[in-house]
């Protein structure tokens, strides 16, 4: 048996690091041997809940099951776990250190498989091991409020999109520094669309873990109520804080009836995440006489962000808007924004119109600057969904495995709603919690005039009056 004993100072409060930490499928957001964890038990974590959690050793992916055997309700969790040739026993003790917490971590691991051929060896790579875990911990409890800068890395990888693009997998996610969601969001709405699976349900399952009140806009009631049991499932979070707004947002009326019911029901939103979007092969025009492809990546994210902004401007909110990589290989097209001219190109119409809500994105920061509403967009990276799967087969089949899971892609939406450090940032398309250029090719660039243009066209062709200056 391998006995540790270990500890370390956390600049949170107990109360912080219990909630966090009771809910061990976290560890996969700061044990660097933790590939993914998954709370298999659906509700609130307590005493038999259990986790099913990978790791990664020696370059292979291992299984371990874990179960919650005891608990003191704030101070302490006992925890069994079973695996990847070990067998252990982990106590993780909270101490009150004044503002913060000493984590006591004690273990006794019995290894069962190859590890315990060599006992030295074993030991060394297990104190190596609940080392770096401790210290992910400590980081993913800390509070860093320093808005994130592009690094010179980045700045090179973006200008050249072939050097960027192995980043868009999940090897880019798994690179990152911080993976943390610590930063609890009690009292707040979280406003979620296209949320009833793929990137958009992760998004707000991680918000609805994160404390937030948590509302789904989806165009399907039975869809939509899954997702809401399953979000409430993932969070452990009451049945009343996760709601759900039925709209079809390829619909330009129940977009402003969704807005309505929102605000009447919300005069305060926090964060809105306009997720929703979709990439048609074919060529159709909504009943508004808008192309899909138009109108669910931007006309609708325009709609449901101008009705909102009574809320979202009472709340000092935020907002995100979920663009795409794919935005870089187009321009703005102006003089034909419902793609009516040419040869019809789903993936062309796409990247035009997640361009076009980069473009807005940055035009709403300047417009509503004086309102304490910011405005970002960011792209997921590639991730497997049913919508990619739908969308694009070949890529899909091709990069397959290499795909980043909808938890991976719906970190930065979570992380620029719910981070202090986000908070500082307005205007900016994010990639990884790091703000990237919006322009890398030759005449891909929206002037500041463009996007005033492209916002005015769309409120004349959407009828919104918006509400802030010029
Ligand atoms: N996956 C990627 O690799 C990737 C890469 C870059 C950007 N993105 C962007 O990330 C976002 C989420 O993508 P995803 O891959 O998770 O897509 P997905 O699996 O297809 O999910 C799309 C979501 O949007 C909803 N939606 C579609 N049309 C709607 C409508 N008319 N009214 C209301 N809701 C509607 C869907 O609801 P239903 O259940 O009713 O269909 C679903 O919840 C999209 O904006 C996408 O463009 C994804």
């Amino acid at each position: 048996m391998i006995r540790i004993r270990k500890s370390i100072r956390v600049a949170r409060g107990v109360a912080d690091c219990y909630r966090y930490l009771v809910d061990f499928s976290t560890s996969e957001q700061w044990d660097p041997a933790v590939y993914r964890a998954a709370k298999r038990t659906p509700g609130a974590p307590g005493v038999g809940t259990e986790f099913d959690v990978t790791v990664s050793l020696f370059g292979r992916r291992r299984e371990l099951r874990y179960r919650i055997e005891s608990l003191a309700p704030g101070t302490a969790i006992v925890l069994c776990g079973t695996g990847a040739g070990m067998v252990s026993e982990e106590r993780i003790e909270l101490v009150a250190d004044g503002d913060a917490t000493t984590v006591e971590y004690r273990a006794d691991f019995t290894l069962t498989g190859l590890l315990g051929w060599s006992k030295p060896a074993a030991r060394a790579l297990v104190e190596r091991m609940t080392g770096a875990a401790l210290a992910g911990l400590r980081d993913a409890l800390e509070i860093d409020t320093t808005p994130p800068r592009q690094g010179w890395r980045d700045y090179i990888a973006d200008r050249s999109l072939i050097a960027a693009a192995p980043s868009f997998t999940e090897r880019g996610y798994l690179a990152l520094d911080d993976k943390a969601h610590s930063e609890f969001m009690d009292d707040r709405v979280v406003v979620v669309t296209g949320a009833t699976g793929g990137i958009g349900e992760a998004i707000a399952a991680e918000y609805a873990r994160l404390g937030a009140t948590t509302v789904i806009v989806g165009r399907d009631a039975q869809r939509l109520a899954a997702a809401a049991t399953r979000v409430r499932d993932f969070a452990g979070c009451a049945a009343e804080r996760v709601t759900t707004v039925e709209a079809d947002l390829l619909d330009l009326a129940q977009t402003r009836a969704a807005a309505d019911a929102l605000v009447a029901a919300h005069p305060r939103i926090d964060v809105l995440v306009n997720n929703a979007g979709a990439l048609f092969a074919e060529r159709a025009t909504t009943a508004d006489g808008f192309e899909r492809t138009f109108a669910i990546n931007l006309v609708a994210p325009f709609v449901l962000t101008e009705g909102l902004m009574p809320a979202l401007g009472a709340a000092r909110g935020r907002v995100v808007n979920m663009s795409s990589g794919g935005m870089y290989l187009q321009p703005l097209v102006l003089a034909d924004l419902n793609f009516a001219e040419g040869r019809f190109d789903g993936t062309k119409a796409y990247a035009r119109a997640k361009r076009g809500l980069v473009a807005l994105t940055r035009h709403w920061a300047r417009r509503y600057a004086e309102t304490g509403v910011t405005f970002n967009a960011m792209h997921p990276g590639w991730v497997a969904t049913a919508g990619v799967a739908q969308s694009l087969p070949g890529f899909n089949r091709a990069l397959g495995r290499f795909l980043r899971d909808a938890r991976m892609g719906a970190d930065t939406a979570v992380w620029l709603g719910a981070s202090r450090a986000a908070g500082r940032i307005n205007g900016e398309f994010f990639f990884d919690r790091r703000p990237h250029p919006t322009a890398v090719l030759p005449n891909t660039r929206v002037r500041p005039s463009e996007a005033q243009q492209l916002h005015g066209w769309l409120r004349n062709a959407t009828g919104m009056d918006g509400h802030g200056v010029g």
